[in-house]
């Protein structure tokens, strides 16, 4: 819950002069819903892509102050970020509200961004795994394997998050690794290409060794990416893909 119009068209400004989409690299930025037209009106033509933070679980209805997917497709939304920790953890999002959530932004033809991830607690009481495990079975069973398919993945340690304690490199390879071994038991082909984003106080001086993991696709940016040059550095430590 960052932004205002003005510091937002500067921020999308610099995006737009500076990023181009290339082969293997994709960048999307995702905004709260009221600035989403804006977002889309900067970025229109410049090949970068948006998204949202949320969604509901239903398509339409009487679900006062909720937005739909199909609200989100009708503006040529591209993705969606669900089950973030922040969603999990301050407004009580369930696993299976999770799962829900990605099914209707698949409906609708979003490519959800599903957030997993452990707290302190569980890290430090040896149960990342387990953690990881059922926030993914839990769409798995309701979903199915196909449904990971279409979605991006981003390990997001809780305790990483905002924190400005990053996971190590070893640690997020490790759970990466992890959650890639998880899927591939089920479907190979999926795991092979499934995109696991790491996300948690990435910053342009750490971004390079984090993806340079070999199961480490990419960065879910907070803090850093609401200022252009540190969000630019970021991008720029992809390196040539
Ligand atoms: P920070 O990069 O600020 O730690 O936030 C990560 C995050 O939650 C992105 O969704």
């Amino acid at each position: 819950m960052h932004g205002n119009l003005a510091a937002n068209r500067r921020l999308l400004e610099s995006l737009k002069a500076s990023l181009r989409a290339a082969n293997s690299i994709e960048y999307a930025v995702c905004a709260p819903f009221p600035y989403l037209a804006q977002t889309a009106a900067e970025l229109k033509g410049s090949g970068l892509a948006w998204g949202a933070q949320n969604l509901s679980e239903h398509d339409s209805g009487a679900y006062t102050g909720e937005v739909s997917g199909a609200m989100l497709a009708e503006f040529g939304c591209t993705y969606v970020i669900v089950g973030h920790s922040e969603r999990r953890t301050l407004y009580g999002e369930t696993d299976a509200q999770v799962a829900a959530k990605l099914a209707a932004a698949l409906r609708n033809g979003l490519t959800p961004i599903l957030c997993i991830g452990e707290s302190l607690g569980e890290r430090d009481r040896g149960e990342t795994e387990a953690v990881l495990k059922r926030q993914i079975d839990a769409v798995i069973a309701a979903e199915g394997v196909e449904s990971v398919a279409r979605a991006v993945l981003a390990y997001e340690p809780i305790w990483a998050i905002g924190t400005g304690r990053t996971a190590t490199p070893e640690q997020a390879q490790s759970a990466h690794e992890y959650v890639r071994s998880q899927i591939a038991a089920l479907d190979a082909a999926v795991a092979a290409r499934l995109t696991i984003l790491y996300g948690g106080s990435v910053k342009p001086g750490n971004a390079a060794e984090l993806f340079g993991m070999p199961d480490v696709d990419g960065g879910l940016i907070g803090g850093a990416s609401l200022v252009a040059e540190d969000f630019l550095g970021i991008c720029r430590a992809l390196g040539p893909r």
